[in-house]
């Protein structure tokens, strides 16, 4: 499901959604979820808000948009991948529960951490 984001019509953010549960590749060991659970993660896998428009907590909006679609549909897990180096991304996922199941140990490499919560 991909949430747009408009003022006056025109689209100045959006938000990609994927309720499709995840395969076990996709997730850290440490998430230790069985075959049922992974069925039940959601996954958000792409948001962007236009510079203008930033500073206005809609990624947490968002967030929360996106987590009770997925508890509306019988989801138990919202997962997101988010690069290291994204500390306005990571910092709100992290204000919004989310468990960091990778962090860098080595904060000047850049790679992508995997963030989850549990919706229940
Ligand atoms: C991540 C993102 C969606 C956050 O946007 P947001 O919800 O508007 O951010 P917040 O409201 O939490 O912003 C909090 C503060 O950080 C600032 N900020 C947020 N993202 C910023 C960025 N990429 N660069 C500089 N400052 C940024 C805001 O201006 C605000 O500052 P203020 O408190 O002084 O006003 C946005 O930065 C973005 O679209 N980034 C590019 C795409 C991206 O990184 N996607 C994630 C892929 S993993």
């Amino acid at each position: 499901m991909c949430y747009g984001v408009f003022n006056d019509g025109q689209l100045f953010g959006y938000y990609l959604v994927h309720f499709e549960g995840v395969q076990p590749n996709m997730l850290p060991r440490k998430a230790q979820l069985d075959t049922a659970a992974l069925a039940k993660c959601a996954v958000i896998s792409s948001f962007l808000i236009h510079p203008d428009f930033r500073g206005r907590s809609l990624q947490k909006k968002l967030t929360e948009k996106a987590e009770i679609e997925a508890i509306n549909r019988g989801f138990l897990h919202m997962v997101v991948n988010v690069r290291s180096d994204n500390k306005f991304s990571k910092g709100n996922f992290e204000d919004s529960g989310y468990i960091n199941l990778n962090p860098s140990k080595n904060s000047t490499r850049r790679r992508i951490e995997t963030y989850i919560k549990s919706l229940i």
